[in-house]
């Protein structure tokens, strides 16, 4: 195998360790997931089964999501590997930023996600096996601006992960460095 720019510049491990590639693309999968859900529902007319069994899906994932999302936080900071930003000065301040930013508003997301579905006060079932109970009474009449910041936030994710992407496809295409390899196989 040939030696990339990144292993020359840093004796360290090469890769992330399999749980941690595992995390980051069941989160990839979940995060683009939900969001497809909300979007495909909003082409259905309000109240039929269609748009209401894709809801509940999105709230049963959303649940889903958000344990993987605690796991990965918990095993980052614990036995997780970390590796140095793949690029030196304002790249890899922008590379870290990203990432920093994406782990901050996917938190968000997930307050969101519960307090939007309180104020709504339906059903918060995660696939009819158990109810989450409402830990918090919110106003109904909050719904709309919860629900607002919600969809804001998404849009907000969906656009940050792409650039995102679009960088690690530039690093593997372009500059043909090993940084999304680090991603995909652990060593
Ligand atoms: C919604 C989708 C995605 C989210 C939310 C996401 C989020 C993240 C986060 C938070 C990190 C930082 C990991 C850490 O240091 O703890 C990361 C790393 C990484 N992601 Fe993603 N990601 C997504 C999709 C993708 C896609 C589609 C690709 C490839 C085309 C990709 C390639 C990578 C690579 C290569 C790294 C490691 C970068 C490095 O080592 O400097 N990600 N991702
Ligand atoms: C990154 C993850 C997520 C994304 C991208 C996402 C995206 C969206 C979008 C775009 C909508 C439509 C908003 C609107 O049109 O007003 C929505 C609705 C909703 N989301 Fe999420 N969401 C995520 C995570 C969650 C989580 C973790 C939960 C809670 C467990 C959740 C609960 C809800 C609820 C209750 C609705 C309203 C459903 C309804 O109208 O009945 N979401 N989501």
């Amino acid at each position: 195998m040939t030696t990339s720019p990144l292993q020359a510049n840093y004796p360290g491990p090469s890769h992330y360790d399999r749980m941690t590639i595992a995390l980051h693309w069941l989160t990839a999968i979940l995060v683009v997931g939900l969001f497809a859900l909300a979007e495909i529902w909003s082409f259905l007319p309000r109240g039929t089964p269609t748009r209401r069994l894709l809801q509940s899906l999105h709230i049963s994932f959303g649940l889903l999501f958000t344990a993987v999302f605690v796991l990965r936080v918990v095993w980052r900071s614990t036995g997780g590997r970390r590796l140095p930003p793949a690029a030196t000065g304002l790249m890899g301040l922008a590379s870290t930023g990203v990432h920093g930013l994406l782990y901050l508003l996917m938190a968000a997301q997930i307050v969101l996600g519960f307090l939007f579905r309180w104020a709504q006060g339906e059903p918060f079932a995660f696939f009819g096996l158990f109810d989450v109970p409402r830990w918090i009474a919110i106003d109904r009449e909050q719904r709309h601006f919860i629900g607002g910041l919600h969809d804001t936030v998404a849009w907000t994710i969906i656009a940050l992960a792409l650039v995102h992407a679009l960088a690690a496809l530039v690093h593997h295409y372009a500059l043909h460095d090993g940084v999304l390899r680090r991603m995909l196989r652990s060593r």
